[in-house]
């Protein structure tokens, strides 16, 4: 019956095929289209839709398999089913001790004693997860922007570290295997092609459209983590990584399992003498909560766990000479100084850009054009100059006078005063505070189509900056009303890489109401902030209706708001420019709901406030069980507020008013009842 299935969908996808190559042989090789591009590009989607729901139909002809602007075209695109996140990164014992802290005061411990890492040296090569269904690998993606990744299976296949059938005992019938694709240093040498360093060498083998090419790179695997799993009966980390080796995968031979801060550093510095010796690149240390248990408890901040941390290494440091301060603009009015540097290799990578911070930095280090400096690149991080060598300052040098002027739009410039901290802020801001000032506007429109906001495929920076200067775009509504004829006009743009913007654009015309959000760009609201006010509001309408009524009570009771971020929005609402670019958004796309967390949805949107010290358990767990339950925390006790849960020596005031209002008072055991008695 499957089978009969498979061959009728089969046939119709392949005669969609047949009907797209009619289409492109008129439209490429004629350039004499049969039919209008919506009827083209939907037949397009139809086709890409068929192949994510029937992973067996492939044809050379289907437009996943055509080559684009870039690689990443080739692949068709796949959601994770568990998302693939990102790490912290810690730097030094200060930062490690805070994130120490920080798990002990969630998770309401006495003392860190008991708390036991997986010390696992990171590779700095390309992550990729592999799902196995019944212990066969049937599809590899890559991380993506971490939500939806590109289905590299044809190139992971070729890679022999990766097991095709797992062996061993207690396989899972479904597991997503993580871990990390490289190629060795003494591999890397031996390429012809010219590649940066080796990562670039593998992921650009990996994101090659034909696997023959990516055999010919000896490419890597090393396991270390899992997504999605079903039926895996295993509770910690060690236990995990002695699996996977019974599995078949390779795991780093130097992982650890380390108790205590000193211990993680001793070890850090061990592995980092040992760095030279060992035959791939590898830029810090992970450590993770070796118990699964508590990692569940601690959960994810944005998009980073709260149980894991990349440690990094020290970077490699070099010195050079400045010739020119450049002052960059960045999409909130940040004055950047950039030293511009005589091109020098550090560990691998021509460096010819170094970051100075802000105006407090350059005259703090007294940093002058003319100067030799050293410069430090740490793994992934901007490198920036670090010091200053005076004995070799020119006599004749002249102090650096940071620009009062914005040096995109002439605008005043200031350091605002922190009520908080009490303090000027070290950073110098431009105040056009929207699309006046040009430097600002590209960057905002940079930030608009980003990965973690419209995600946009081939509308990279280059191609926004040179779209800008031809005038092809101002505002970020722009993007949707591009005039395709004039580009396709344009010097390295062909008909296909063409077709294939505007499908990529297309293609993002339905956001979630989240992302629309984190995408306008507004100051003090990040993905985590954007977030909290898409749960809140829900509609897309009620979002845009803070500008009209500027009713902002609702989302004031939002924990996690606080006067920063509504400032921002207020100034945001009430700039004449802002409400524009909604308006004609608004036009163009199909922002969706925010969905309802349906599955765990206990708590059905009731909303809780905590008063006085909770006993065995920490705010911030007690918050995030709740948010995990569809429920919600307020900071302020009023009309919304459903529960308000009293731990020991509560503020009087607050139950006053919460009497007053008829608000249900409730204990901390009360509370955590309702939370399990409900749950199952
Ligand atoms: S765990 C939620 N373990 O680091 C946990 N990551 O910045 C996320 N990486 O994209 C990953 N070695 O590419 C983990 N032993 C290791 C790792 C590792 C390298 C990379 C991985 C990930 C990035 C996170």
């Amino acid at each position: 019956m499957i089978k009969k299935n498979n061959l009728k969908i089969k046939e119709i996808y392949l005669k969609k095929i047949k009907i797209l190559k009619k289409y492109n042989e008129a439209y490429f090789n004629k350039s004499r289209p049969i039919v209008d591009d919506s009827v083209y590009d939907d037949l397009k989607k139809e086709i890409l839709q068929l192949e994510t729901n029937h992973t067996f139909l492939k044809s050379a002809d289907s437009p996943s398999a055509n080559v684009g602007f870039k690689p990443s075209k080739n692949f068709k695109k796949v959601k994770h089913i568990v998302p693939m996140l990102s790490l912290n990164n810690a730097f030094d014992r200060e930062d490690l001790v805070n994130f120490e802290k920080k798990i002990v005061n969630f998770l309401s411990l006495k003392n860190s004693d008991l708390l036991q890492y997986s010390a696992e040296p990171k590779i700095d090569g390309i992550s990729a997860s592999l799902f196995y269904k019944d212990g066969k690998f049937v599809q590899g993606l890559s991380r993506g922007d971490g939500v939806e990744g590109e289905d590299i299976t044809n190139n992971l296949n070729t890679i022999t570290d990766i097991p095709k059938v797992l062996i061993g005992n207690n396989i899972p019938s479904e597991i997503d295997i993580r871990g990390e694709v490289f190629i060795r240093n003494s591999d890397f040498k031996k390429l012809n092609e010219i590649f940066a360093n080796p990562r670039n060498a593998a992921s650009g083998s990996l994101r090659q459209k034909n696997p023959e090419k990516t055999k010919k790179i000896p490419l890597k695997f090393i396991a270390y983590t899992f997504g999605y799993s079903k039926k895996l009966n295993i509770s910690n980390q060690l236990q995990f990584l002695k699996m996977l080796k019974n599995w078949g995968f390779k795991v780093n031979n130097f992982n650890k399992i380390i108790k205590g801060i000193d211990n993680l550093i001793q070890y850090h510095n061990e592995i980092e003498s040992k760095r030279k010796e060992i035959d791939f690149d590898i830029d810090g240390i992970v450590y993770k909560i070796n118990d699964f248990g508590l990692q569940k408890r601690l959960g994810f901040v944005a998009n980073a766990p709260r149980w894991a941390i990349a440690h990094k290494f020290s970077s490699n440091k070099s010195t050079s000479e400045i010739f020119k301060i450049e002052i960059q603009v960045g999409r909130t009015g940040a004055l950047t100084p950039v030293a511009k540097i005589k091109p020098v290799n550090i560990g691998g990578v021509l460096v010819s850009n170094a970051t100075l911070h802000n105006e407090d930095e350059i005259e703090r280090k007294d940093i002058r054009v003319g100067d030799i400096v050293t410069v430090e690149r740490a793994g992934d991080v901007i490198p920036r100059v670090i010091a200053v060598d005076f004995k070799k300052r020119n006599k004749n040098s002249k102090k650096f006078n940071f620009p009062t002027k914005c040096p995109s739009c002439g605008s005043k410039t200031i350091k605002e005063y922190n009520r908080i901290t009490k303090k000027f802020d070290a950073v110098r801001r431009c105040v056009n505070d929207g699309y006046g000032c040009e430097k600002i506007a590209i960057e905002k429109i940079k930030h608009f189509v980003s990965k973690e906001a419209f995600n946009i495929d081939g509308l990279g920076k280059k191609i926004i900056e040179s779209f800008w200067e031809l005038k092809l775009i101002r505002y970020p509504q722009d993007i949707f009303n591009l005039d395709y004829k004039k580009i396709s006009d344009l010097d390295g743009w062909g008909n296909l890489s063409v077709a294939n913007l505007k499908y990529s654009i297309e293609d993002k015309k339905n956001i979630s109401l989240s992302k629309f959000i984190y995408s306008l760009g507004i100051r003090h609201i990040g993905q985590e902030n954007a977030k909290l006010l898409s749960k809140t509001l829900k509609n897309p309408n009620k979002f845009f209706a803070l500008g009209i009524g500027n009713n902002f009570e609702e989302i004031i009771n939002i924990d996690g708001i606080g006067e920063t971020q509504i400032k921002s929005l207020k100034d945001f609402f009430s700039n004449e420019k802002n409400l524009i670019v909604l308006n004609e958004l608004k036009k163009n796309l199909k922002i969706i709901n925010e969905k309802e967390v349906s599955k765990n949805n206990i708590l059905g949107e009731k909303t809780f406030m905590f008063t006085g010290k909770l006993v065995g358990i920490s705010r911030a767990e007690a918050k995030s069980l709740v948010e995990n339950k569809s429920g919600k925390i307020i900071s302020n006790v009023s009309k919304k507020l459903n529960f308000l849960v009293t731990g020991e020596k509560p503020t009087v005031r607050k139950i006053n008013d919460a009497k007053n209002l008829n608000v249900k008072i409730i204990s901390q055991s009360e509370f955590l009842k309702m939370l399990n008695t409900k749950d199952s």
